[in-house]
C-alpha cells in the first residue's frame, strides 16, 4: 500500500517536472530565477537591463526592472534542451511588456576540443497595448552570452543587443548593465569571466603583480643571501678556521 502510494507519488513528482512547473523567485530585488520542487534552483539571472526604443532617434533609454514584473519560464529538461526565464511588467496605462531570454546548448569547438556550452541565443521584446501587440527579436544567429556548461556567466562590462522587427522599421536596443551574472543550467560553483571584463581586468591588475612580484622577489632573495650565508658558514668550516688563524699568523714587519 504505502510503496504503491509512493509510487504514484513519484510519478506525479515526475510529471509535474516533465511539465516544466518550476517555482519562480526573486532574490535581493536584484536576481530573478527558477526553482524545481525540490527547492534546487535550476535558473538563476542577474542583470540591469535598459531598453532604447530607436524610433525617431529616441536616445532616452527606459528601466526594465526585471524583478518588478511578473517572472516565468522553464528550466531545461535536459543537457540539449532550450532554458527561457521572462519577466512581464503591466504598467499603468495598460502596456504589457515582456522581456523574455531564450537559452541553449551547443557544441562547440574551443581549442580543438569539442566542448558543450550554453548559450543566450535569443532576447525578445513584446509589448501589447489596446488589442495589438509588437514583437522584436535578436538576430537567429546571435550569442549573446555564452560560458561552458557546468559554469556561469559573470561580466563587469555592458552589453548591447539590437533587436528587429517585422513590421516595424527601427530596432530596439537593450542594454545590459552590471552585475551581470547568469546561471541557466543549474546550481554550479565556478564562474565564466566575459573576455572583456577578463582583458580589462588584466592589464589594471598588471601594474599591482608587478609591484607584488617585486615584493616577492626581493624578500625571496634576501631570505636566499641570509640561507646561503649560513649554509657557507656551516659547510666550509675550514675557511672559519682559515679567518680565525689569520689573527695568529706572525706580523711581518
Ligand atoms: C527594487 O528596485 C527597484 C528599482 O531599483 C525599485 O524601484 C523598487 O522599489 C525596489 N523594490 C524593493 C521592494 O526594494
Ligand atoms: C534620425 O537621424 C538621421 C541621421 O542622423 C536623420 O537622417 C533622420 O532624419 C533622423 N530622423 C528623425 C525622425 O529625426
Ligand atoms: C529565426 O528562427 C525562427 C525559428 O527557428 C524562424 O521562424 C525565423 O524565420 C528565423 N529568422 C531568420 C531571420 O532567419
Ligand atoms: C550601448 O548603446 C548606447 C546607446 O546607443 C551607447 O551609448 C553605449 O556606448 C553602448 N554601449 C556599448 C558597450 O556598446
Ligand atoms: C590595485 O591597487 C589599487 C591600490 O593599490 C587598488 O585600489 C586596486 O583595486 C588594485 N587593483 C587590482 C585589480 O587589484
Amino acid at each position: 500500500m504505502f510503496s504503491s502510494c509512493l509510487f504514484v507519488f513519484l510519478l506525479f513528482v515526475k510529471c509535474v517536472s516533465i511539465l516544466g512547473s518550476e517555482i519562480s523567485f526573486v532574490y535581493e530585488n536584484q536576481t530573478i530565477g527558477l526553482k524545481k520542487e525540490d527547492g534546487e534552483t535550476c535558473m538563476s539571472v542577474t542583470f540591469q537591463v535598459k531598453i532604447l526604443n530607436e524610433q525617431n532617434n529616441n536616445s532616452v533609454p527606459i528601466d526594465f526592472h526585471l524583478p518588478s514584473g511578473l517572472i516565468k519560464g522553464k528550466c531545461a529538461v535536459d543537457r540539449k534542451s532550450e532554458a527561457v526565464i521572462s519577466s512581464t511588467i503591466d504598467e499603468t496605462d495598460g502596456r504589457k511588456k515582456t522581456l523574455k531570454f531564450i537559452f541553449r546548448t551547443d557544441e562547440m569547438r574551443v581549442k580543438r576540443v569539442d566542448e558543450l556550452r550554453w548559450q543566450l541565443n535569443k532576447v525578445v521584446y513584446v509589448e501589447k497595448y489596446a488589442g495589438s501587440s509588437a514583437v522584436f527579436e535578436s538576430d537567429n544567429s546571435s550569442v549573446i552570452f555564452s560560458a561552458p556548461l557546468t559554469q556561469k556567466y559573470v561580466c563587469e562590462d555592458r552589453i548591447n543587443v539590437t533587436l528587429h522587427s517585422e513590421n516595424f522599421d527601427f530596432p530596439i536596443l537593450v542594454m545590459f548593465a552590471p552585475e551581470i551574472d547568469v546561471q541557466p543550467y543549474g546550481p554550479k560553483s565556478n564562474f565564466y569571466l566575459c573576455e572583456r571584463t577578463r582583458k580589462r581586468t588584466l592589464s589594471e591588475s598588471l601594474q599591482n603583480r608587478s609591484t607584488v612580484f617585486c615584493g616577492v622577489v626581493l624578500a625571496l632573495s634576501s631570505i636566499a643571501h641570509i640561507v646561503g650565508h649560513m649554509l657557507r658558514r656551516h659547510f666550509m668550516p675550514h675557511r672559519k678556521e682559515l679567518y680565525e688563524n689569520l689573527d695568529r699568523l706572525p706580523a711581518i714587519n
